[in-house]
């Protein structure tokens, strides 16, 4: 009884396991190794079935000895064949995901230097649009403060004018905020030393800024992306450190950039702050922009301990 029961569990079992390995050989694209294996669980239920009926029913349905040893055969070949070839599923798997990863990345870099042009163009706009509006606009307030001699009159064109003037300067650090012309022009160590003297200009925060490049030139995606990364880094310092000093170090050895950016901050816990719903999007952007030029980030940081970032990436000069 015990063994009807067994055999009975097995044919079942075999037979889903059957059903299991036709799904998978449809959702593999009828991939010989299911295949096979769907025959040999099939065969497997059939011979429990044979063996079910002969423990059930006697020796009238009794299997020639010769059938059972060429069902047997067919069954260890088929799985042992099936077994060797789910070896190059794992390998199409792989190669699925190769591509799946590669294909990721292009599309992250196609968005990021959309990003980088659209701020060019929008830079150009602003320069080339409204600059000579506002410069117009200063002459013609000039002209009326040379032709008007009322005294009144005159203070309120004087500080017309000096709107005008905040507005130009205004609209030069926003046109050059979203297209720094020093990093385009000279590179990313002049670019960043601007915009690090700019930033100490304001006071409450010492940078020491240390590096054996020079003028040198890389790919501009390369500089733009390491420009943009110190720049969100040093805001996040300022945003929320509470940090007296930040150190950055540049070093160009072998064909590597190593940057390593250093606050003495009030820290935080990196694994809570990236990617986190409605967090911000500057840590998780250097991330993914640094990703998108194939280098390695490592943000290290714990609650009252700073934090240290450090950035490779492979850069040729040219
Ligand atoms: N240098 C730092 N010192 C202390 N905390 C930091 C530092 N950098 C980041 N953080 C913490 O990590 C969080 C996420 O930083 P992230 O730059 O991603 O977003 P954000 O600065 O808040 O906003 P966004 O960059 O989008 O304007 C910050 O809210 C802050 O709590
Ligand atoms: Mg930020």
């Amino acid at each position: 009884m015990v063994l009807k029961i067994l055999l009975l569990i097995s044919i079942v079992l075999q037979l889903s396991a059957a059903v299991i390995a036709i799904r998978l050989t449809r959702v593999t694209k009828y991939n010989l190794s299911w295949i096979l294996i769907t025959i040999a669980l099939t065969v497997m239920a059939l011979q429990r079935l044979a063996e079910f009926m002969q423990v059930g029913f006697g020796k009238e349905y009794m299997v020639a000895q010769d059938i059972v040893v060429w069902v047997g055969v067919l069954t260890s070949l088929c799985f042992a064949a099936g077994v060797f070839l789910i070896r190059k599923i794992l390998n199409y798997i792989s190669t699925v995901e190769t591509k799946r990863r590669l294909y990721e990345k292009r599309i992250l870099n196609a968005i990021i230097q959309t990003e980088e042009r659209e701020r060019q163009r929008f830079s150009k706009e602003i320069h080339d649009g409204l600059g000579p509006l506002l410069s117009s606009v200063k002459m013609s307030v000039s002209a009326l403060d040379r032709m008007n001699t009322d005294p009144k009159q005159q203070a309120i064109i004087r500080n017309a004018s000096v709107v005008v003037d905040e507005a130009v300067r205004c609209l030069k650090e926003v046109a050059n905020n979203l297209n720094p012309h020093i990093l385009m022009n000279f590179g990313l160590i002049r670019g960043l030393n601007n915009f690090i003297n700019k930033v100490a200009s304001f006071g409450g925060i010492k940078i020491r800024f240390d590096t054996n490049l020079k003028d040198e030139r890389f790919d501009p995606n390369v500089e733009v992306i390491l420009y943009r990364v110190v720049c969100e880094m040093i805001n996040n310092t300022l945003k929320h450190a509470r940090a007296r000093q930040i150190n950055l170090n540049i070093a160009y050895k072998n064909e590597e950039i190593l940057l390593i950016f250093e606050d003495d901050g009030i820290g935080f816990e990196p694994e809570k702050a990236i990617d986190v719903p409605g967090g911000g999007m500057g840590l998780s952007n250097i991330v993914s922009r640094i990703g998108s030029i194939k280098g390695s980030v490592d943000i290290y940081s714990k609650p009252d301990c700073g934090t240290t970032i450090t950035i490779k990436v492979n850069a040729k000069r040219i």
